[in-house]
Order: structure tokens, then C-alpha cells, then sequence
């Protein structure tokens, strides 16, 4: 064999091994690539992680999750009930887990939550003989578990949901056991706890259709009040459970524009599109059959439609241009949950759906939405 051929085919030997060194980087980069990349220079982009999940140690659930989001949020693990069944009892495995991950892949760590209306044992509203709390014996018990839950990750969570969903739909206080026993200033109790506890952690107040006017006001005005006070409340967290067909984002940008008006960071803490019918706009008279399930309340059992898929990525694309266009207001947004199979929505209001809400589908792969939003990065 000449030696012109020799030393050719030992040049394309070369070539070509470094080809496939080349295109193995590629595809490991591939890998470590996810959406949380596109919008690294706009804001965090996250997703809330399951007890099953964190339990079952889904590795791949977590390994999707770890290439595609750098903030993480506990969809329920952290709750009250879940964490801390009795007074003396906590149960820490899922929580723990769910912090050694996001340390692991070095991401923004959300707790979820600390004061809350819902998923709180009844006991805690409960003196010993099961009577009603005094205000000061529920004030201690507050401190009491944010003491010990806060500060358990102390320096490890970067933000928590201090006081969630404190406020109704109609712009009043939610009479909560909270607010019956301590009056509207358990909320500013709860803030300076935290803040006491663990002085590094963003402390957000968080709540869900704040796109409604009398609720924007009411929360504005109550976070405009406590800023003054020196409550420590450093950012309001916008819920974003929204429907495929509202609210209009420019109510949304108008949420976004009063809350940085007042100098509080926003977060996007739970967005999902409802894709199914809605049953919230029935006549009231029909109020104990609204949550029946019925087949027509469940019309895409057997996958979405594409001019539905089509409507979901034109949603998402409208409502991320809104973010976009208000980057420097916004430090997160976070998606609740990673794909349509794990979405509360497939029980909400009805048990039994099949909803379409995220970025990914039952199969772990992205769908068209997830492209149309990396478009918009492009
Ligand atoms: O883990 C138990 C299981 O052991 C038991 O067999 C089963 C029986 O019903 O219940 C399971 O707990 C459920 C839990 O989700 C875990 O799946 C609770 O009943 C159920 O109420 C709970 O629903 C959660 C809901 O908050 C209430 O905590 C949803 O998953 C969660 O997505 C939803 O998230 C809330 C946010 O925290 C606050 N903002 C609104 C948002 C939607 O409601």
C-alpha cells in the first residue's frame, strides 16, 4: 500500500474518532441541554417534584427534571399534614430528599409551604381538651413549626412560600382558622418568623388568581402595608393556574406591573393551561353536580386534539411573551409539574380526566408547546 494511502486512511482514522468524540459532546451537551438554558439569561425556569417522585427515587423523572429546570418546588412533601401528621411526629424523608436533589444539581430550592389553610391537621387549631386555640397558644405552635421546618434547611432552601392563598377571590381575608383565631396579622407574624429563622431565604407570599382586579388590589394594598411596617416579604408569588381561554395576559402583565410597582420580586410559582371544560361557570343551582365526572367534561381521552394542541402552544406562547417582556420584574417561573400524567388537573375539580396542562406528555417527551417556547429564545 503506498504510503500517500497509508497515511490517508490513518488521517481519516483520526477524523473520524474525533468526529465521534465530537458528536458524544454534542450529545452530552444535548443532554445537559433543557429549556431552563434557553431562558438562563431571563429567569429561572422550574417544575414541582412529587412525594412518589422524590420516594421513589424516579430516576427518570429526576434525571428529565435535572436537565431541564433549575429551580424546584415540593408539590406537597413540605405541606403541614404530610411533614408533621402529629405535633410530635415529622415525617422528613421525602423533604430531605427533595433538598439533597436541588443542592445536587446546584438549583434554586423553593420550600412549599409553611403557612397554609389547607392540608393543616385539625389538632393544631386545637387546645387539649379539643376546644378552640387561644390566638397566643396558635402564635407559639407557628413558631414553633417554622422553627423547626425552616430552620431544618436553613442556608439550603433560597426561597420559601411563607403564607399561601390568605386572601379570597372576592378581595377580602380568607376566614381561615388563621385569621379567625389571630387576626389578619398572622400573616405578618408568619414573614417575621421565617425571616428570624433563616435570614438568607426570599420570603414570598403566594396565591392564585391574582389576575382578578379586586384581588390584584387587595393583595397589593396588603403587601404595600406590611413593606411599610418592615414585614419582611420580599416577593409575591402569581399562581398561574390558568385556562387555555383565561385570563387575558394583559390582566396578567397588570398583576406584574403592580407588584413590581411596590418593590416586591415576582414569581410565576404554579403555572399550568387547563385544556379540559370548565365546570366553574355552571349555574350554581347545579353546585353538587359541578364536580360529576360526565364523558363530556372529559372529551380527550384518547389524546389531544392537534387544533387543541395547536391552542395550548399559542396560550403558552402569549403568556411567556408577557414574561419576556417583563424579565427584569420576574426572577422565576415554575411549571406545576413535568408532565401531563402527574398533573393534579387529571383530579381537579373532577377526579378522573385526562388533562393536558405541561410542557411534557405521559411519555416523558416534550410536546409542542416546549418547542414553540424555546422558539421564542430563538
Ligand atoms: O398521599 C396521600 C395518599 O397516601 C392517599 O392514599 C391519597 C388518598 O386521597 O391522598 C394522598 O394525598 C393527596 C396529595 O395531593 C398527594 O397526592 C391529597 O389527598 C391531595 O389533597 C393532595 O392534593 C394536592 C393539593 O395541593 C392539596 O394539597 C395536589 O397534589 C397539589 O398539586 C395541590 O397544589 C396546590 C398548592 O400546594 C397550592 N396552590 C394550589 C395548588 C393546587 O391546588
Amino acid at each position: 500500500m503506498s504510503i500517500s494511502r497509508r497515511v490517508f486512511l490513518r488521517n481519516a482514522a483520526i477524523a473520524s474518532t474525533l468526529l465521534t468524540i465530537k458528536n458524544n459532546a454534542i450529545a452530552k451537551a444535548a443532554e445537559r441541554t433543557g429549556i431552563k438554558d434557553f431562558y438562563k439569561d431571563d429567569f429561572r425556569i422550574g417544575t414541582a417534584i412529587s412525594t412518589s417522585t422524590l420516594l421513589k427515587n424516579d430516576e427518570h423523572m429526576l434525571g428529565l427534571i435535572a436537565r431541564e429546570f433549575d429551580a424546584i418546588t415540593p408539590e406537597n412533601c413540605m405541606k403541614w399534614e404530610p411533614i408533621r401528621p402529629h405535633d410530635k411526629e415529622w415525617d422528613w424523608a421525602a423533604a430531605d430528599k427533595f433538598v439533597e436533589f436541588g443542592q445536587k444539581n446546584n438549583m434554586y430550592i423553593v420550600g412549599h409551604n409553611l403557612v397554609w389553610h389547607s392540608q393543616v391537621p385539625k389538632e393544631v387549631f386545637q387546645n387539649e381538651s379539643g376546644g378552640t386555640i387561644t390566638k397566643d397558644a396558635l402564635t407559639i405552635k407557628m413558631q414553633d413549626h417554622i422553627a423547626k421546618l425552616a430552620g431544618r434547611y436553613k442556608g439550603k432552601i433560597h426561597a420559601w412560600d411563607v403564607v399561601n392563598e390568605a386572601v379570597e377571590d372576592n378581595g377580602s381575608w380568607r376566614k381561615s382558622q388563621w385569621y379567625k383565631i389571630m387576626g389578619e396579622d398572622f400573616i405578618a407574624k408568619a414573614f417575621r418568623m421565617a425571616h428570624e429563622v433563616d435570614p438568607t431565604a426570599h420570603l414570598i407570599y403566594n396565591d392564585y388568581n391574582t389576575e382578578t382586579p379586586v384581588k390584584r388590589d387587595f393583595i397589593v394594598g396588603m403587601v404595600k402595608k406590611f413593606k411599610k411596617q418592615g414585614v419582611p416579604i420580599q416577593g409575591v408569588g402569581l399562581q398561574e393556574h390558568l385556562s387555555i381561554d383565561g385570563p387575558s395576559v394583559g390582566e396578567i402583565e397588570k398583576t406584574i406591573l403592580a407588584l413590581a410597582n411596590i418593590g416586591v420580586r415576582v414569581h410565576v410559582t404554579e403555572l399550568d393551561v387547563d385544556v379540559l371544560p370548565s365546570v366553574w361557570n355552571l349555574p350554581t343551582a347545579e353546585v353538587s353536580t359541578r364536580f360529576d365526572y360526565t364523558p363530556e367534561r372529559d372529551p380527550y381521552i384518547q389524546g389531544l386534539p392537534k387544533q387543541v394542541e395547536e391552542k395550548l402552544a399559542k396560550r403558552y406562547e402569549d403568556i411567556f411573551k408577557i414574561y419576556l417582556k417583563h424579565r427584569d420584574k420576574i426572577d422565576r417561573v415554575t411549571l406545576w409539574g413535568t408532565t401531563d400524567g402527574e398533573t393534579w388537573l387529571n383530579d381537579f375539580p373532577i377526579k378522573g380526566r385526562t388533562n393536558y396542562p405541561l410542557l411534557f406528555d405521559r411519555g416523558f417527551q416534550p410536546k409542542s408547546v416546549y418547542f414553540r417556547l424555546l422558539d421564542l429564545k430563538k
